[in-house]
């Protein structure tokens, strides 16, 4: 009798584990993760929407400049280098751009970021200023390069 009481309390637990483990046939996981890559791809926000985000960055950075509100600038610069960054990330692209953003990021943004952010910190009015009026001209020229000539940042 203990023997037959043991055997169903191990028929029960069989019965379980392999009911909280429905085997998957591996066509399904392909499907399912081939479906979920591309409503991934779908929700990634596109070029544009980060660039507005950006641009918002940019006239904010330029209003700090002329409040000498040297911590607001340093904020603002961050968060376009965040921004940035977050692009670079999920590889966002789309059929104006020439080369990898990344590519176009060191060309045109790494640079100026820089140099403002250091003046930001140094409380360096001048340095900025000249250095807004670059990141703005960089904003255009990459505009220009990549099939967006009239996006003109600034007018
Ligand atoms: C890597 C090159 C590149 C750089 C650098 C760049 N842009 Fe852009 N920008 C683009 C491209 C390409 C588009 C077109 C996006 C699209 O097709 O939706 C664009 C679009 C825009 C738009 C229009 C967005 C919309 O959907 O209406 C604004 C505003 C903008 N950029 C602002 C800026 C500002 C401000 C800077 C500088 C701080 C800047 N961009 C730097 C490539 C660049």
């Amino acid at each position: 009798m203990k023997s037959f009481i043991f055997c169903l309390f191990c028929a029960g637990a069989l019965l379980m584990v392999h009911g909280c483990n429905p085997r998957q046939e591996p066509d399904n996981i392909h499907a399912e993760i081939d479906s979920l890559k591309s409503l991934t791809e779908e929700l990634k926000p596109g070029l544009g929407e980060f660039m507005l985000l950006i641009r918002a960055h940019h006239d904010s950075l330029g209003r700090a400049i002329g409040l000498k509100d040297f911590e607001r600038a340093a904020y603002e610069v961050d968060e376009i280098k965040e921004t940035a960054e977050k692009v670079k990330k999920l590889n966002i692209t789309n059929d104006k751009l020439q080369h990898p953003f990344a590519e176009l990021y060191k060309k045109w943004l790494e640079s100026p970021l820089q140099t403002l952010a250091d003046a930001a910190s140094k409380k360096n009015e001048q340095v900025l200023k000249n250095n807004f009026i670059s990141l703005t001209n960089n904003c255009n020229g990459c505009h220009y390069e990549n099939n967006m000539p009239f996006m003109k940042i600034g007018y």
